[in-house]
């Protein structure tokens, strides 16, 4: 292996470091502790694993959080109405509605029943617009996580070639946004994109968020390249491998993100982050 690996781990640390010092920081002003709503409809196991890891990264930096779990046959009115009294609750900074939600729910209905400034995923429509013309209100956790990592880097997109492969609301079409504000010249590829292998091969970062298990292949890589895999996937013997094929990838690349250690943690130190901006939003106002 030539690439040198990017370490997540260390860097969410020192973000969870430096917010537990800014909650110490409010509490010597008479502000509270930001605190997190997390819901959680049915039992999918993945799911369950990022919800505990949220609540715990909440209880390491000192904000509070209350956890909704509730039956996979919960009406859709129902899971409505909790998200009503959450948003009217003033000693709720932040709400998130673990995704993904059964087969009748409707997600986008519940996603933008959640007030934009409590939206600490950053996936209602309005905040998504406003990422759109550069003027963002709350960050999807992940593109904003990979963001973070980069610069921690010193790595600069400014001028480079980004590739995407993925297109969804959560990573994808966030990070193709978030490359773009940062003046990188970004392609995202999909399900459809003809010759995927030669879109890689040109990229000087590429962000992989599929969702399948070595997707991209090492041999795409261009020599000298970032690599930023944002998959977790547990393959059938309990391991957890990435969207990219690692140890090829990490022959040519010049920079590579471990599964795990790369941008899981960074997800959740950004959740921590958005919750703190939304607290900070929320001092001193009303409840809605
Ligand atoms: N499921 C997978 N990733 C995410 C995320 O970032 N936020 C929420 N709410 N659900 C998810």
């Amino acid at each position: 292996m030539s690439a040198r690996l990017i370490n997540g781990k260390e860097v969410s640390q020192q973000i969870l470091a430096e917010l537990a010092q800014k909650v110490a920081e409010r509490k010597n002003k008479g502000l509270r502790a930001p605190c997190l709503a997390v819901v959680l409809v049915g039992s999918d196991p993945a799911s369950q694993v990022y919800v505990r890891n949220k609540k715990t990264a909440c209880a390491k930096v000192g904000f509070e959080s209350r956890s909704y779990e509730l039956p996979a046959e919960t009406p859709q009115e129902e899971l409505l109405s909790l998200v009503d009294k959450l948003n009217a609750d003033n000693g709720v900074d932040g709400i998130l509605v673990q995704l993904p939600l059964p087969p009748h729910i409707d997600g986008q209905a519940v996603l933008e029943r959640i007030l934009p400034h409590k939206d600490v995923d950053g996936f209602h429509p309005y905040n998504v617009g406003r990422l759109v013309v550069k003027m963002p209100l709350m960050r999807p956790c992940t593109p904003k996580g990979v963001m973070t990592l980069l610069a921690h880097c010193g790595i600069n997109p400014e001028g480079k070639k980004a590739v995407v492969v993925g297109a969804s609301n959560i990573v994808g079409r966030p990070q193709m946004l978030e490359l773009l504000l940062a003046r990188a010249t970004v392609t995202i590829c999909h399900s459809k994109t003809q010759n995927l292998a030669a879109e890689v091969g040109a990229a000087d970062i590429v962000v992989a968020g599929v969702g399948i298990p070595n997707f991209v292949k090492g041999a795409w890589i261009k020599p000298g390249a970032v690599v930023i895999d944002v998959g977790i996937n547990r393959l059938d013997d309990g391991s957890l491998c990435g969207d990219v094929e690692f140890a090829a990838a990490a022959e040519r690349a010049a920079m590579i993100t471990p599964v795990p250690g790369g941008v899981g943690p960074m997800t959740i130190a950004t959740l921590m982050e958005n919750t703190l901006h939304a607290a900070e939003l929320h001092d001193g106002k009303p409840a809605a």
